[in-house]
């Protein structure tokens, strides 16, 4: 992987045609012009500074902000998701920039499991879980990427209901953020149950912004045996992806 000169990425940023989301530095000293900057992001879910050796997955990669900064941090193995085609957010242009390895995919977080067909030593889930309809389909689709940890990042619904109780809050327009691509979004407690029923234990559950009802959530996540299935069926069911 290589770092253009401050020229260079200059000049490959005036000259993009395509959706920058992410706020990242491409050069030094020279920063892209998106609105999430994903330095903060990885700070705040704290993504470790030594990789090495690890594979990472990337889910709603977006301009790659996420897997360019894995594969920087020494990941030899870093796969980048997204559902839009590459050229969208220039993943292909940026892939070609950098001289990376990361491997784009499209594809949806419903279909991974059986597109990837296997797990990842660390998977990155942020920005994601509130654009789904089918958020528990996700999360189970998520739990079963996971190899050792799940690092997710997603909007909670404490300001506008009681944050202790298990309530997942429907948005049927655009009612989040003026988006209509936001659908769902659970109170921290919906969604630590959600992720246990999913199989996942929450290590640590950072509100954001600390000290006041939080608009958005991180949490660290090992993989755990996923409690649905064992309440719901007393057999496995055809159908039914009972596999951890
Ligand atoms: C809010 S952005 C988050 C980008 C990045 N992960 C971050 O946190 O900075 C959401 C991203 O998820 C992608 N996305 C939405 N639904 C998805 C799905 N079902 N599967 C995979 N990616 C999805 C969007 O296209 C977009 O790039």
């Amino acid at each position: 992987m290589r770092t253009p000169d401050p020229a260079e990425a200059r000049q490959f940023i005036d000259s993009s045609r395509f959706v920058w989301f992410h706020k990242m530095e491409l050069a030094p000293g020279v920063i892209t012009p998106g609105v999430s900057d994903i330095g903060w992001l990885a700070g705040a879910a704290g993504l470790p500074q030594d990789l090495s050796g690890t594979s990472v997955l990337d889910i709603g990669t977006a301009n790659g902000g996420a897997a360019f900064m894995a594969e920087r941090r020494g990941a030899s193995d870093v796969v980048a998701v997204d559902i839009y085609p590459p050229s969208w957010f220039g993943m292909d242009r940026l892939i070609e920039l950098l001289d990376s390895r990361v491997r784009f995919v499209q594809a949806s977080l419903y279909e991974l499991p059986e597109v990837l067909g296997r797990r990842f030593d660390l998977v990155l889930c942020w920005g994601v879980l509130y654009h789904l309809r089918h958020p528990l389909l996700g999360l189970d689709a998520l739990r079963r990427l996971t190899g050792a940890r799940c690092s997710l990042e997603t909007a909670v619904a404490d300001r506008e209901v009681d944050p202790g109780q298990p309530v997942v809050r429907f948005y049927r327009r655009d009612e989040l953020s003026g988006d209509g691509s936001n659908w769902w979004a659970p109170t921290t407690t919906a969604l630590a149950d959600m992720l246990a029923s999913c199989g996942f234990e929450v290590g640590r559950l950072v509100p954001v912004p600390p000290g006041e009802p939080a608009s958005r959530a991180i949490c660290d996540l090992v993989p755990a045996e996923p409690e649905w299935p064992a309440i719901c069926y007393e057999v496995p069911l055809r159908g039914v992806p009972l596999e951890a």
